[in-house]
């Protein structure tokens, strides 16, 4: 469980590169140019950031390969494909004939980004639902125990075989695993109704201290979006956090080949010719992919968001009511996924809470977060955007399944 390496000092961020986008804004054009008039020069780095091929190589084969395995093996393959925080992907499983446990991997971590553990347990319970979604439809009905073993708090759930086990809400949500994606690229004008919005709500149902709070009207979405921003601003301006988010960011094609983890170029939501010429130009400072990532949360997350949801909970430093909201959180991505909507998790406003309340720090945050939730009684757990996407998300890279048991 814990022989898995951590990630290298000083690699990779959940977010944003780069010197190479300023690069780009200021030469234009003239890129584009570069990228085919250059080609003698720049033809090692064409191969060596995978420009030609994203998407594809080792890194990426578990997207195409998680229906296979009929075995309780296979479902750790879908398992592995959930979203979790900067694709730190912090779990190892066990697996027997008859169960499967989950357990964080103490040495993945995202540092003073989640300094309590939240999004940590969120993405566990994210990895939870597509292992009981898998389990389901290989025949099995499946019954969860969250945190069997109080002796071993890094034990996160036991999935038992069992007849009946657990409902399942909708079968088409196993069908998406395989195409769900985060997507940050921008989303186009059209709203998401009413009805579609009512239906991932329906989501939570037997849940009832996990709920979904919706922000999809004008004001309400434009105070969100202003207190994401502000949240990133923070952010950025806190070394710590800035360089705990960069040690996620793998810059080059070597660097995803060896860990297949982190957030990647083709992970930004870019368009093709500036993905292209992006990859060719020299890696990202810190500094640059903070610009960046603030620029691209003012003018293309924000100002794009056909709404917001926020997974409300009764108690968000509980452990069992993180795992459940990490599940509702995966079931929504799924079931929008299925339904030709994107989804990307923004996460900023969280961070600073938790950052400010693990330093001592005032709270500026949580006060005004809890304003705009209006649920006296309840706190956000974890926020994301949503919409109609104007193209479609790029894959992330997975460790395979031998990595994780
Ligand atoms: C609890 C949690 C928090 C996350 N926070 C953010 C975030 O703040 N910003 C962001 O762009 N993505 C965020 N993500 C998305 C992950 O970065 C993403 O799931 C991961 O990189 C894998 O990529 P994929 O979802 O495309 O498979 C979050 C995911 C989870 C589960």
């Amino acid at each position: 469980m814990t022989g898995i390496p951590g990630p290298p000092a000083g690699h990779a961020s959940d977010r944003h590169p780069l010197s190479r986008r300023v690069l780009l804004r200021r030469t234009g054009l003239g890129a584009a140019t570069v990228l085919v008039a250059g080609a003698g020069v720049l033809g090692y780095r064409t191969f060596d950031n995978g420009v030609l091929d994203p998407g594809a190589g080792q890194p990426y084969e578990p997207w195409s390969q998680w229906r296979g395995d009929p075995s309780l093996l296979g479902a750790v393959a879908a398992a592995i494909l959930a979203a979790n925080p900067h694709n730190s992907q912090p779990w190892v499983f066990r697996v027997t004939q008859s169960t499967v446990d989950l357990y964080a991997d103490p040495a993945r971590t995202t540092g003073t980004l989640d300094p309590l553990g939240r999004e940590k347990q969120v993405g566990l319970g994210c990895a939870l639902e597509n292992l009981v979604l898998a389990i389901t439809a290989r025949g099995h009905g499946a019954t969860v125990t969250l945190l069997p073993d109080p002796g071993v708090p890094g034990h996160m759930a036991r999935v038992t075989l069992a007849s009946p086990g657990e409902p399942v809400p909708d079968a088409s949500l196993y069908e998406a695993i395989g195409d769900r994606h985060s997507n940050r690229g921008p989303y186009t004008d059209q709203p998401v109704g009413p009805g579609i919005i009512a239906g991932l709500t329906a989501l939570a149902a037997g849940r009832p201290e996990v709920t979904t709070r919706w922000f999809p009207a004008p004001a309400e979405k434009a105070a969100l979006g202003g207190l994401i921003v502000a949240a990133t601003e923070a952010i950025v301006g806190d070394r710590r956090q800035s360089e705990d988010a960069f040690a996620w960011f793998r810059s080059s094609r070597d660097d995803i080949d060896r860990y297949r983890d982190g957030l990647t170029l083709d992970g930004q939501g870019l368009a093709p010719l500036t993905l292209a010429t992006a990859k060719l130009l020299p890696a990202t400072s810190r500094g640059a992919g903070d610009a960046f990532w603030l620029e691209q949360t003012r003018t293309v997350h924000t100002a794009t968001a056909a709404a917001y949801g926020v997974i409300t909970v009764t108690d968000a430093d509980d452990p069992v009511q993180r795992l459940r909201g990490g599940r509702l959180l995966q079931r929504i991505h799924l079931a929008a996924t299925a339904r030709g909507l994107a989804l990307q998790h923004m996460n900023q406003i969280t961070e600073r809470i938790d950052r400010e309340r693990s330093t001592g720090a005032a709270a500026t945050f949580a006060a005004r977060f809890d304003d705009l939730l209006a649920r006296p009684g309840w706190r956000g757990l974890a926020t994301f955007r949503i919409g109609y996407p104007v193209r479609p998300a790029r894959l992330s890279p997975r460790r395979p399944v031998s990595e994780v048991i």
